[in-house]
């Protein structure tokens, strides 16, 4: 790989197509082909830009560890994963909440202290850190994916997930009872790439900002 290649690792899977659509406004495009192909590294046209393609939950260790140059996660993901990773830009897109849930006939109950709340997820991090400012006491049940039927069949009381549409829950009969916190994309970046890749990551943060910044104009003139 040419050294002034950045390595970007994207999230596989919601924040996808939406990262890539706002490399391509950039001027950062990946063609057709590559885009089409079930390849998990996949490059830019002018080759400046390698895209790793992994699971949301992993971006921050690529990036941590410097195996990318830099990465786009939700804050979700950050939060959860504590990695030591530079967090320079907002890129306002994959909007979701990390909310607790559960049926409907919890809407508005207390929580009693003295009783333990099970509580399953994928968010062991973010459920564990919330409940204690409470003073709750929860048991997590870890999960790694259709959270919402835990409450369903009797696993956990409550749930902590992310919320994006709120279709799921919906349809499965629960609601949102308390929401934690607000997610959105960032781009991370690895620290020692911050400082040796300078100039690339530099006009890569540049090319996103000044996305942004049209983005914001146009969005008030609209
Ligand atoms: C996420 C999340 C919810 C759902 C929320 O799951 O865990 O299940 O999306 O989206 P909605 O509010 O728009 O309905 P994901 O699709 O990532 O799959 P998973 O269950 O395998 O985690």
């Amino acid at each position: 790989m040419p050294n002034n290649q950045l390595t970007i690792a994207l999230s596989k899977g919601r924040m996808q197509d939406d990262a890539l659509a706002m490399f391509a406004r950039a001027g950062i495009v990946v063609e057709e082909s590559e885009l089409k192909s079930r390849k998990l590294i996949i490059h830019s046209a002018d080759g400046r830009y390698a895209f790793i393609l992994v699971k949301p939950g992993d971006v921050p260790t690529y990036v941590e560890y410097g195996v990318a140059d830099a990465g786009i996660c939700g804050r979700d993901v950050l939060l959860e994963s504590q990695a030591d990773v530079h967090e320079p830009l907002d890129l306002k897109f994959g909007y979701c909440r990390i909310a607790v849930a559960g049926k409907r006939e919890l809407m508005g109950q207390d929580y009693n202290l003295l009783a333990t709340v099970r509580v399953a997820t994928k968010y062991k991090r973010i459920a564990s850190e919330y409940f204690q400012q409470k003073g709750v006491p929860i048991e997590v049940i870890p999960l790694s994916g259709s959270v919402e039927l835990a409450p369903l069949i009797g696993l956990s009381d409550r749930i902590v997930d992310l919320v994006e549409t709120g279709r799921t829950l919906k349809e499965n009969g629960l609601d949102v009872i308390e929401v934690i916190t607000e997610s959105t994309a960032r781009l991370v970046v690895n620290r020692a790439s911050f400082h040796l890749k300078r100039q690339e990551v530099g006009s890569l943060i540049a090319q996103l900002t000044d996305i942004l910044e049209k983005e914001r104009e146009n969005a008030k003139h609209a």
